[in-house]
């Protein structure tokens, strides 16, 4: 029922708006009222705090069903309900909850700000700074990549401390707009055109210290605690990028004649959707897999690692053939498939790129076996 309803809202109100997004690089805002309207910008918050109390595997399903009809959508939903929301539920404070959930699950936006230009990978070397002045943080640096950071309203930044302590210095503050956020660059990109992505500029930004979230120093363990999570919200992404493609363009094969019959009865062209159709399935079951594990409180770090790996690489695989599959109208805008290929690329990069999650998984094996 609950993947049923996401659905039913990514057809009616997000499909006619794709092609339009995608073109003006721009959200809709109807589209992010919509998300609100319906719960499923706070689908792991308590319905006490105005939530839909729901479980990390419903957020898993609606990110994926979103995927399938528009990435930007998709990736939009996922850094607000596995980033942001996560890390004000897990490690903000009782007052911290009741005053931000509420906005957060019925009309505020969140970023997550992490990266900056000089770290990326290497995240903790971030030079963000944060230094007590009184009763609040002065906070001064820059944040490059940020998504939703556009139309958010509400901003996790992680600055550090205290650098002679190393990435011990790291932590996780909550600032909201009006204190004085600025968009510096909002980048133009190859995919996810309509997901804002923004370098954002810290200028004296004035923090309240009660906003620190989860303590001082603990900014680099949320951080990355947090991401193991948000990596599976990644490979639904893409498991759904891959189904939405799959979708456009098999069909189109039976209705396609050459030769005299529909090109995709050919065996060559049979046999490569019946390996896509394998790839997408072995993502999907990788990805409620380490959703399941994360649900049941059991280790999911390498599973996590594995199905964001995987399931972006399927992502650009079977995008990339549902155009070949489709021919020369593949190419084109007409049909949107080009547009799921051109959106798979950032599976790859972000939230770790591909070289990141084998280093995490490595790391595992190693541990295991030496
Ligand atoms: N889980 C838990 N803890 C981890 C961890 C993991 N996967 N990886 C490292 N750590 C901990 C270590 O245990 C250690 O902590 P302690 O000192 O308390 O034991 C600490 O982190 C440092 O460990 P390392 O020296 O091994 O780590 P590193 O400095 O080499 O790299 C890292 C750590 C920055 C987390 C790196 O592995 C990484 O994941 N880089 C990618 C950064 C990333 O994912 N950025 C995403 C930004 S958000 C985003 O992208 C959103 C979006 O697009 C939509
Ligand atoms: P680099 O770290 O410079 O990597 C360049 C290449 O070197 C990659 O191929 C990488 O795999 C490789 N490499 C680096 N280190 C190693 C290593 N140790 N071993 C092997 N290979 C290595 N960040 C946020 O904080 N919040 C967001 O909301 C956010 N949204 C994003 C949205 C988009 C569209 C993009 C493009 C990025 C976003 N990011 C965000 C940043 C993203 O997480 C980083 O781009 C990513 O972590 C990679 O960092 P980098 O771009 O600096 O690449």
């Amino acid at each position: 029922m609950f993947r049923e309803s996401v659905r039913r809202f990514a057809n009616d109100v997000v499909a006619p708006k794709v092609r339009e997004m995608d073109e003006n690089e721009m959200m809709d805002p109807k589209v992010i009222e919509g998300l609100f309207e319906r719960g499923l910008m706070g689908i792991e918050i308590p319905s006490e705090l105005g939530g839909a109390e729901s479980s990390f595997t419903s957020a898993i399903l609606t990110i994926e069903e979103l995927a399938k009809i528009d990435p930007s959508v998709s990736v939009m939903c996922d850094v607000h309900n596995t980033l942001v929301n996560t890390v004000v539920r897990k490690y903000g404070t009782k007052e911290q909850q009741e005053k931000y959930l509420p906005l957060l699950a019925q009309s505020k936006l969140g970023s997550f700000c992490l990266s900056e230009a000089a770290s990326g990978s290497d995240a903790f070397a971030l030079q963000t700074r944060a230094k007590k002045e009184g009763n609040y943080w002065n906070i001064n640096g820059s944040k490059m990549w940020i998504t939703n950071s556009y139309e958010a309203e509400i901003f996790l930044i992680f600055a550090n401390i205290d650098p002679s302590k190393g990435y011990k210095g790291i932590t996780c503050f909550l600032a909201t707009r009006d204190m004085g956020i600025q968009i510096a660059k909002k980048e133009e990109k190859l995919g996810i055109r309509a997901s804002s992505t923004c370098t954002l500029n810290f200028d004296d930004l004035k923090v309240p210290e009660e906003n620190v979230i989860g303590g001082e120093g603990k900014g680099y363990k949320i951080a990355i605690e947090i991401l193991n999570e948000g990596r599976i919200g990644i490979a639904a992404q893409m498991v759904g990028l891959a189904q939405g493609a799959f979708d456009k363009a098999v069909p189109y094969t039976y209705q396609r004649h050459q030769f005299g019959q529909p090109v995709g009865t050919f065996q060559g062209m049979a046999f490569s959707i019946a390996q896509a159709a394998i790839d997408l399935e072995a993502a999907r079951l990788m990805t409620y897999n380490a959703a399941r594990r994360r649900d049941e409180g059991k280790p999911f770090t390498k599973e996590a690692a594995m199905a964001k790996y995987f399931a972006s690489v399927v992502a650009q695989k079977v995008s990339g053939q549902a155009i070949e599959w489709a021919g020369g109208i593949g190419f084109t805008r007409e049909t949107g498939i080009e547009k799921f290929w051109r959106d798979s690329k950032i599976g790859a990069i972000y939230e770790g790129t591909s070289n990141i999650q084998l280093q995490t998984i490595a790391r595992f094996i190693q541990k295991e076996y030496s």
